[in-house]
């Protein structure tokens, strides 16, 4: 007997991608998001209860920072997609991006959401709490079917209904825009600083 073929039908994939930048580009970073912070009021609530997050589309601002984590951001979007197997012609398409840097500080977390009519979305971390306890500075993401708890029990990333991952600064999360997800509440004094993002996949003109 062999195994013929093994679909993983409809799938939630999480990947998560080192953009490679070396650590004065993350200190950059977070000087820049930092006095974007403090010198402006932040653009409208919505997932997060408290913190900060810039108005506008971030990469919209004219900087050599932004551009690179975009260009980068736009690569791993595509190759997610690759990886998904999508039979969309990837190659007569490019990747257009919209994002906003997020800043929590302590008793600052994101309710479950999901980012409709995005193709893919994604989350740049920037900087995470020291501490890594009690959740701190992890994202979560929550399964959106209708698994019954006594298969729950089979565990792993078919029958499981939770997956929590802990970034370091550096890496970049990717996941369809389906998937819910939350941030739990940052119990430091420390501050989380992201850069997350929807993609949107555009015909070549
Ligand atoms: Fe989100």
């Amino acid at each position: 007997m062999k195994l013929e073929e093994f679909i993983p039908a409809f799938a939630q994939p999480v990947a998560t991608f080192d953009l490679g930048f070396d650590s004065a580009f993350n200190t950059d970073l977070v000087s820049f998001i930092d006095s974007l912070r403090l010198g402006t009021d932040g653009g409208p609530v919505r997932t997060s209860v408290g913190g900060w997050r810039n108005e506008g589309d971030f990469f919209a601002i004219q900087n050599p920072l932004i551009k690179r984590l975009e260009t980068e951001c736009a690569k791993a979007a595509m190759q997610f997609l690759e990886a998904c197997g999508a039979t969309i012609a990837l190659e007569k398409h490019a990747i257009s991006l919209n994002g906003w840097a997020n800043w929590n500080g302590k008793g600052h977390y994101n309710a479950p959401h999901r980012h409709l009519g995005a193709d893919v979305c994604g989350t740049y971390y920037v900087k995470q709490p020291n501490d890594a306890s009690l959740n701190t500075g992890c994202i979560e993401f929550l399964d959106n079917r209708n698994i019954m708890p006594a298969q729950q029990r089979l565990g792993g990333p078919i029958f499981g209904t939770r997956v929590r991952r802990r970034p370091e600064a550096g890496k970049l999360v990717v996941f369809p825009s389906f998937l819910t997800h939350w941030v739990p509440p940052n119990q430091t004094e420390d501050g989380r600083i992201v850069v997350a993002w929807n993609a949107k996949l555009r015909q070549k003109l």
